[in-house]
């Protein structure tokens, strides 16, 4: 049996800000890892990977501030099997409390002659020298074998031996494709824990990808057949369909104990606001009907469903709403509500923030409470999540007037401010959303292309604040920009204005030009 597949314990290897990173358009910047990393930790996950260090400066960089910071969680690094990709995965968790490695390099037929171009010799030296460099760095290395569910039985139980020989301390099988199916997955990990010779001395983990929409329950299959690991992503981002989605791993095995008797160490209340964050960074929203997090996850709109419910919840509810952090919308706050009540109600939803952030978010929660009749938890967590995501702004957000309606030109009147200098401006466009963004492009003279414009509403009624997404992208590069708002084109405004801050700040990397306006 693999170390610890005797013990209950099912560890949450959350890759949401490396492989969950890896979908098209869901880069982020440090300060929004950063805050995801401080979630997760809040959330109770086991490992954090927290990016590919050899792959940027950008990337270094965040792994390095978050092993800073997390002092819960092991904080781990992604490397492939070269030495500088070892060494800069090394330097970059080196101030962790909890530092890991996680090296790999595939071992399938297809992978190995035309990806890698290597013979199966050769993928086996570079097993044995990557291992035993990492472990000259960290006392936790992980090893895995890419499209290892596609790999020969006998090749893969040699290399897994020798990873484990080498010093692996845990053994993590992906479905990079999401090939698999859960009986053959399961198989899988039971057959190289009992084949391969010291199998005890690692922790055996999966890594399912969702092409086949059965990433969970190939994960799921995994830990039955005695992994005692799982990696996985906040709300299943990742490559193509995605990885095994978290919050449905942990609340299955939180759930099931009857049919699934093994625990993890997520405190499962987190996950909402977790999911909610990812979501908001990424631009990806969350489908309604998806599991655990999806807006209609715990709604009953059927007179019969609702009817059980009130008798008793367990009749159409097979976990409480409160389990995973969701609160029953309660009206909180209002125009009367002082700096005091607004700060226990942070600390209530999760949030400690700085004194200047404090500030801020008081001031747009006064501004709400004027324009909203009834402030919902949803509405608070909107607004701080706007605020994390504004960092230090060279461009801010003043004011918008539009004009709009059947009869045009839409017009939007536009105020800005940029390094300090008030600028206005007014311009027109194909409907006010248009009108607002030429506005923006003639005050910074930005030329970026815009790929998503995405509104979604917090909470329901007409007076609800709307939540817009803007990814942008200039020169190969793509940025997320979020802005809430009840006025959908401030929304909009404030999302486009977040967007370009993060081109600059990307832009002043490689060339500290100023704005071209
Ligand atoms: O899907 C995959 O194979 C990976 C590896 C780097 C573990 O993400
Ligand atoms: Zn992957």
């Amino acid at each position: 049996m693999g170390a610890n597949s005797d013990s209950d314990v099912v560890y949450i290897f959350d890759t949401t800000l490396r492989d969950g990173e890896q979908s098209p358009g869901a880069a982020m910047n440090i300060e929004e890892k950063i805050a995801i990393a401080e979630t997760l930790e809040d959330m109770g996950v086991d490992v954090i990977e927290a990016g590919f260090p050899i792959s940027s400066n950008g990337d270094f960089e965040a792994v390095q501030e978050i092993a800073k910071l997390v002092r819960e969680s092991a904080v781990c690094g992604l490397a492939r099997s070269g030495r500088r990709d070892i060494e800069r995965a090394a330097e970059a968790v080196k101030p962790a409390a909890r530092p890991r490695i996680h090296t790999f390099i595939a071992t399938s037929p297809l992978h190995m002659k035309h990806k890698l171009q290597m013979e199966p010799e050769e993928v086996y030296r570079n097993v044995v020298d990557s291992v035993t460099h990492a472990r000259n760095f960290t006392d936790e290395v992980d090893w895995s074998p890419e499209d290892g569910t596609r790999s020969d039985h006998d090749f893969l139980c040699r290399c897994v031996e020798a990873a484990i020989k080498a010093g692996a301390t845990c053994i993590n099988v992906p479905d990079t494709v999401g090939y698999s199916v859960p009986e053959e997955f399961g198989n899988l990990i039971r057959m190289l824990i009992e084949r391969v010779p010291n199998s005890d001395k690692a922790i055996f983990s999966t890594h399912c990808h969702n092409d086949l929409g059965l990433a969970v329950a190939n994960s799921l299959a995994g830990v039955a057949a005695g992994a005692r690991q799982v990696e996985c992503t906040v709300n299943g981002i990742g490559e193509r369909a995605g990885n095994a989605a978290l919050e449905e791993i942990v609340m299955a095995l939180r759930t099931r104990g009857d049919a699934m008797p093994y625990r993890t160490n997520v405190r499962t209340e987190v996950i909402t606001r977790a999911s909610r964050l990812v979501s908001t960074i990424t631009g990806f929203n969350v489908q309604p009907n998806k599991a655990i997090v999806g807006a209609n996850a715990f709604a009953h709109e059927s007179g019969i469903h609702q009817d059980g419910v009130l008798k008793n919840a367990s009749t159409y509810e097979i976990m409480t709403p409160a389990s995973v952090g969701l609160a029953e919308s309660r009206i909180v706050m209002g125009k009367l509500s002082g700096r005091h009540a607004f700060r226990d109600k942070l600390v209530e939803l999760g949030y400690e923030l700085g004194d200047n952030a404090f500030q801020d978010a008081f001031r747009r929660f006064k501004e709400l409470a004027d324009k909203k009749r009834e402030i919902f938890d949803e509405d608070i967590v909107a607004l701080v999540d706007d605020e994390v995501v504004r960092g230090n702004d060279r461009i801010r957000f003043v004011s918008l007037q539009v004009v709009c309606g059947s009869r045009g030109p839409q017009t939007a009147e536009l105020e800005l401010e940029v390094d300090g200098e008030r600028r206005a401006t007014t311009s027109t466009g194909d409907g006010p959303v248009d009108a607002t963004f030429n506005a923006i492009k003639a005050l910074t003279g930005n030329r970026a292309r815009l790929q998503l414009y995405q509104v979604s509403a917090v909470t329901e009624g007409t007076d609800a604040q709307a939540e817009v997404t803007v990814r942008l992208a200039e020169n190969g590069k793509t940025v997320n920009g979020q802005g809430a708002d009840t006025d959908t084109l401030v929304a909009s405004a404030r999302a486009y204005v977040n967007a370009l801050n993060k081109l600059l700040v990307k832009r002043e990397k490689t060339a500290p030009s100023a704005l071209s306006a």
